[in-house]
């Protein structure tokens, strides 16, 4: 198995609630190492941006709305398949549908308040990481 680096996002909804702490512990007894993190609050363009793959789907305006609603915490998450590692922790994402002990079925309070996002390639890990981090920022 490999070492690999994914992407998260802790969501408004996470920070609002007070949960940021909470999820890392999550992350962390799954055997993840938070190699990067800083707290930020998004503006539109970089919300756009970042989700730009999305920009036909219908819920594209509410989602950029919510992301830049409150404080996110953004993350470099590694340790062995990293990437689907991550998927797994946090659960599907409706949290109508996630497994019971995953972030989202214990913290979400809906699809899009579903309290994280995680990179769904180590491809788009690595641009979403670039995204947000620079080199010197990622100690592991
Ligand atoms: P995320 O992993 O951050 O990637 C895109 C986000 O869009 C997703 O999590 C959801 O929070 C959000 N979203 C809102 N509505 C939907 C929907 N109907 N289907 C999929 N994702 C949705």
């Amino acid at each position: 198995m490999a070492t690999e680096r994914t992407f998260s996002i802790l969501k408004p909804d996470a920070t609002r609630r007070n949960l940021t702490g909470a999820i890392n512990a999550k992350i962390e007894a799954s055997g993840l190492r938070i190699v990067a993190q800083k707290r930020i609050h998004m503006t539109t363009a970089q919300a756009e941006t970042f989700y730009g793959v999305h920009s036909e789907r219908g819920f594209f305006r509410e989602l950029v709305t919510f992301m830049t609603s409150g404080p996110v915490v953004v993350q470099v998450l590694e340790g062995e398949n990293a990437v689907a590692q991550y998927r797994e922790v946090m659960g599907a994402t409706n949290p109508a549908n996630a497994a019971p002990g995953t972030i989202r079925k214990e913290f979400a309070e809906s699809i899009e308040a579903n309290s994280a996002h995680g990179s769904d390639s180590t491809e788009n890990a690595a641009i979403e990481i670039a995204y947000f981090f620079s080199g010197c920022e990622i100690v592991g």
